[in-house]
């Protein structure tokens, strides 16, 4: 952290991302102010608090439920007040096209693969254009210097690369895509890739989690513009511009010393759990801790544990399983449809395997803090994380970052990018459900010097590439390329 600190002292660093880290509420008289539920927040805002700066964002918490005195640029995190975050508000139509029609209708189906049709509107296009455009003009007006570092966050700006390279050739644009890239005939449907691919190549270094979604980005590139491509370097020179491409894997901010000695005891968050759901102490439980979205294989664990259940009925009235689903583009139909299967599936298996006193499936639809989650993992046997395609998944290394009582086990996806840094975990395909299953009973039967050996060395993979590396080596790329092109200005 304090390399990163002292590295970026003098350059100014932008952020710009759709979810705003922070969203001020007004609640009766008082003004709360809250956390979203995301794994790009997670990641970025410590970075931020390290650099400083400026993140300019959606203002989410508009509309009726209006903000700190409308004001559209505040000083966070509060009380610290380490940063700036600057608010652009949206109207209804530019999110209803831009937020949940072209990025969460087309572009996060399409890239995600999850069997969901991705939709394109050509309403959607214009308004994801006009979005981007409106977030370039405001990148354009925080800029102090010709040369500012901007980091764009994620598949709601591909546009913004290009367009900002048009107003400020000598910034250094870094683009992180949070979700996966598919495969070029995937990515080929969409009537606009040709867009897309141009605005992303705007950007000085484009990173992405792994290695293979940076091999599916060139492959696409390779497949459908007029572009030299160096594999060797890993670039893309498109018109007058040359873009890296490099995988960074995303992490999360490890907890000091003073962090976890302020946390309540694995025990204490034990006997919490135990007696919210009134449990006995012994009782096995498993959890999952997600945005209520169909990518993250919800659907898949209930099955998993309603077969499990099936197959070994001795531990019926002995195990439980706890999902935290906090809402989530909760107007669209596909995940309203979504959201109703779960709720059907949960109340079926609980009809089936539950009793007086005793539920299989504790289904809690609503968002929890960063505290209660963390307590949570702590009081956990196992966590679950299932995506059927996920770009990296933070949830599994934030459960590892809590248990420093080296306990507890990790269920973990072969699609999700963690699963390439994260082996020791139990890695399933959470389209076999029988696969699953087995490793709910292998996790819940699991000795604890099995656990200590695996989970500890989780935690050391974990904490050494934290989210302060992911940013590091991508600021660390960034500083090379500013050095080169100040050295080529001077020649
Ligand atoms: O990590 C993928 C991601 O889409 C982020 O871009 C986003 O912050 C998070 O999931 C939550 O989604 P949303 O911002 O749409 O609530």
């Amino acid at each position: 952290r304090q390399l990163l600190h002292t590295r970026m002292r003098g350059d100014q660093v932008i952020v710009v991302s759709n979810r705003e880290p922070y969203i001020h509420e007004k609640e009766g008289e008082h003004v709360v102010v809250k956390r979203p539920a995301s794994g790009l927040v997670t990641a970025v805002e410590p970075v931020m608090r390290a650099c400083s700066g400026t993140w300019i964002a959606h203002g989410s918490g508009s509309g009726d439920k209006l903000v700190v005195d409308s004001r559209d640029r505040v000083r966070v995190p509060p009380g610290k007040e380490e940063y700036t975050l600057r608010r652009l508000w949206l109207t209804p139509e530019e999110e209803q096209g831009y937020y949940y029609g072209f990025a969460n209708e087309g572009l996060w189906p399409l890239c995600h693969v999850a069997h969901v049709r991705p939709v394109f509107r050509e309403s959607d296009w214009e308004a994801y254009k006009h979005v981007n455009q409106r977030f370039a003009d405001a990148v354009v007006a925080e800029a102090r210097s010709e040369d500012p570092i901007v980091l764009v966050q994620d598949y709601h700006f591909a546009l913004l690369p290009a367009m900002i390279r048009k107003r400020l050739p000598r910034a250094t644009i870094l683009t992180f895509w949070h979700i996966p890239w598919p495969n070029p005939e995937s990515f080929g449907i969409c009537p606009w890739r040709r867009e897309i691919l141009q605005g992303m190549l705007g950007s000085t270094i484009l990173g992405f989690h792994t290695r293979y979604h940076c091999k599916n980005f060139l492959e696409t590139v390779d497949r459908y513009l007029e572009a030299r491509i160096e594999h060797e370097h890993s670039t893309i020179s498109f018109q007058q511009d040359t873009t890296l491409i490099e995988a960074y894997p995303i992490s999360i901010e490890w907890p000091t010393d003073t962090m976890v000695s302020r946390w309540p005891s694995v025990s204490a968050c034990r006997a919490k759990l135990m007696e919210r759901l009134d449990l006995p102490h012994d009782h096995k439980v498993a959890v999952g801790v997600d945005r209520f979205d169909y990518t993250k294989g919800i659907l898949e664990r209930l099955h998993a544990v309603e077969r499990m259940l099936e197959k070994y009925p001795e531990w019926i009235g002995r195990f439980s399983f706890v999902q935290v689903a906090a809402p989530s583009r909760s107007s669209l139909e596909e995940y309203k449809s979504f959201q109703d299967r779960i709720h059907r599936v949960t109340a079926r298996i609980n009809e089936r395997f539950g009793h007086a006193g005793y539920a299989p499936v504790h289904l809690l639809a609503q968002h929890f803090g960063h505290e209660a989650v963390n307590e949570l993992y702590r009081a956990a046997d196992v966590c679950l994380v299932t995506s059927l395609h996920d770009g990296m998944n933070l949830v599994c290394k934030e459960f590892v970052a809590a248990r420093d009582d080296e306990q507890g086990v990790l269920i973990l996806s072969r699609f999700a990018g963690a699963a390439r840094e994260m082996p020791e975990a139990l890695i399933v395909n959470p389209y076999h459900v029988e696969e699953l299953a087995d490793a709910l009973l292998r996790s819940i039967t699991m000795p604890p010097a099995e656990q200590r050996e695996r989970m500890a060395s989780l935690r050391m993979t974990v904490r050494e590439f934290n989210v302060y590396r992911w940013a590091g080596r991508m600021l660390a790329d960034a500083g090379r390329t500013r050095l080169r092109e100040r050295i080529e200005a001077r020649v």
